[in-house]
């Protein structure tokens, strides 16, 4: 079965019993900046689920692009993708638990739709806990259609619960299916610990409302949610052992076979997380996304950067991502006309992407060279850096030590990056949060130039350089302090060289929730005293492998900033000037 025919099938099964169709809803959510991407098909639909009326109606069905980015270092084994389409059915407040039992089960085992053998079918239901109780209903339906007892299992919230998206919102209990995938005869009992049971359908009954206070508030209805993985059901309706075997990967990783010549065999991690990352790029720049260092534009970054390295991984000299723009419009082109309508955008964004990053590679081989002169081993310090501050895998560094048959200290590495797990973390968990969205990547850099030309001032002219103001745009920063005297000529080409020294030094910029007494006490420089609240953020610039209170700078700041300082480019001071008794202005630029 084709996914066409796939998609057409389940599209017709509930057109067939009352529901409209609906076309995919954007990557990008329209209307919702509280979330990064449309991570399932109910996501659009969320209004209507609380109980708004929906124009087409109380019974609806699609075909969702879906992008979860969760687990986006997971992808490179067999079930884990970033991209993703998702059949779905609705009832907004119409049938419930009976009939989505029953049609699941029809469409899933009737030899006129997917003919899925029943005895390789299994489900688990939801166990019940303070909130809702244990969902016998479902389990009595499952019977009812035939499922035997041994093959229904109950399971907790982690595995049943599904919802909301974020903090607040529909939610409810949900009941899953697994197919047998393995090669032994089906076991008469459901173990859903058992990699060889697939899961490929979930049916939720979102009866519920998370409140922010964390409270569950039944629903004005009783909604039905389901999704299907379409992949995952085509591997299985197609008895092929994953989805990267699946007509939406083979054309894909036969491109990389023929860029790299290597096999896919050979190296199936490098493989699958090239196809999958440029896959999900590509969609999200037909919608119109940039590469940035902030939100949605970062994880495009993210993906982009991470295939380039996958693909140089496999010996791929030249710009390649581009290359992936017309298989996947092959495959994707008549279903989702927007690749086909934005092809010349999303080549050139790629291209531009690929080549800005090759730069830093660039950059971090330099210094791979300069570490491994005359050495026997890359210590895990070294290795560390290499990962964190030029984007190099461990993989890579291995495979360039290997070449100059010295070792990598991997122990060392692994244990740099616990310590440091923790801090990116919290650093990319700030990223999220707050609306970035009307900062600009060149105001971005400019308020992290902001912080390293403070700190610059004070190692200068002096501790008494107190920050009395900012403000910036997309051309300039301005800066103002407090300063007895005119700073000389060489005072103020002293503060440029320091900053641009901090530059190149290529250092980290890492955020920190904390206390506001603990930032005082590790001597962050803290600008609106009572203002701020009991937690406060600190971004740290700087190596922090001694600790962050060793870093070069300390502020307690909102954010956003750059991830590392190598990013802002050339810093100039283009005025001087004095602003009222006893405080001096600064304007400088970026080149
Ligand atoms: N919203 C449910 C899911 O994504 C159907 O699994």
């Amino acid at each position: 079965m084709t996914a066409d025919e796939l998609r057409e099938k389940y599209l017709n099964f509930f057109e067939e019993r009352g529901h409209h169709r609906l076309p995919s809803a954007p990557l990008i959510p329209e209307n919702d900046p509280t979330v990064l991407f449309t991570t399932a098909g109910m996501h659009p639909l969320i209004p209507f689920l609380m109980g708004e009326k929906h124009p087409a109606g109380q019974r609806l069905c699609d075909v969702q692009k879906c992008l979860r980015t969760d687990d986006i270092d997971e992808v490179g084994d067999m079930a884990h993708l970033t991209f993703f389409e998702m059949l779905g059915n609705w009832s907004l407040g119409d049938y419930f638990k009976k009939e989505a039992i029953e049609w699941s089960y029809e469409f899933l085992t009737s030899s006129q739709w997917l003919g899925l053998e029943k005895e390789k079918l299994a489900v688990s239901c939801f166990g019940g806990d303070e909130t809702a109780p244990k969902d016998e209903e479902s389990a009595q339906l499952w019977q009812s259609v035939g499922i035997p007892k041994e093959r229904i299992a109950f399971l907790g919230r982690k595995e049943n619960w599904w919802g909301p998206i974020g903090e607040t919102g529909p939610c409810g209990p949900d009941t899953e299916m697994f197919y047998w995938v393995g090669k032994d005869p089906t076991p008469k009992i459901f173990n859903p610990q058992d990699a060889n049971w697939v899961e490929i359908w979930n049916d939720v009954f979102m009866t519920y409302n998370r409140t922010k206070e964390g409270k569950y508030e039944l629903l004005k209805q009783k909604n039905v949610d389901t999704g299907m993985g379409l992949e995952r059901t085509l591997a299985v309706i197609n008895h092929l052992p994953s989805v990267f075997e699946t007509e939406l990967f083979v054309p894909l990783i036969g491109k990389i076979e023929e860029i790299s010549l290597k096999k896919y065999e050979d190296f199936p991690k490098e493989c699958r997380i090239i196809a999958d990352h440029l896959k999900a790029s590509i969609f999200l720049l037909a919608e119109h996304l940039e590469p940035s260092n902030v939100e949605r534009g970062y994880i495009l970054r993210r993906l982009i950067r991470r295939a380039v390295r996958f693909g140089r991984l496999l010996g791929i000299k030249d710009f390649f991502a581009f290359k992936f723009v017309e298989p996947v419009l092959k495959i994707y082109g008549e279903t989702y006309p927007e690749l086909n309508e934005n092809k010349d955008f999303i080549e050139e964004q790629l291209v531009r992407e690929e080549e800005k990053f090759s730069q830093t590679l660039s950059k971090g081989l330099a210094l791979f060279e300069k570490l491994a002169q005359n050495k026997k081993i890359i210590s895990g310090r070294e290795a560390f850096d290499l990962y964190q501050s030029y984007g190099f895998p461990l993989e890579l560094i291995k495979e360039l030590a290997r070449e100059k048959n010295i070792e990598v200290d991997t122990n060392g590495f692994q244990e740099e990056f616990k310590k440091h797990q923790e801090l990116s973390r919290t650093a990319s968990a700030g990223m999220f949060k707050g609306g970035l969205a009307s900062h600009s990547d060149k105001a971005i850099k400019y308020h992290t130039a902001t912080h390293l030309l403070h700190k610059a001032l004070q190692e200068v002219l002096g501790e008494e350089v107190k920050q009395k103001g900012s403000n910036i745009n997309e051309e300039r920063l301005r800066f103002d302090f407090s300063c007895s005297q005119k700073p000389t000529s060489e005072q103020l080409k002293k503060v440029e060289d320091i900053v641009n020294q901090k530059i190149q030094e290529n250092l980290p910029v890492i955020m920190k929730e904390m206390s506001l007494e603990e930032a005082k006490k590790i001597g962050a420089i803290g600008l609106f005293g009572e203002k701020y609240g009991e937690r406060v953020k600190v971004y740290f610039i700087g190596r922090t492998e001694n600790g962050l209170e060793n870093a070069y700078s300390k502020e307690i700041c909102g954010g956003p900033h750059v991830n590392n300082t190598g990013e802002l480019g050339h810093f100039k001071i283009i005025k001087e000037e004095a602003v009222s008794q006893g405080v001096r202005r600064i304007k400088a630029i970026l080149e």
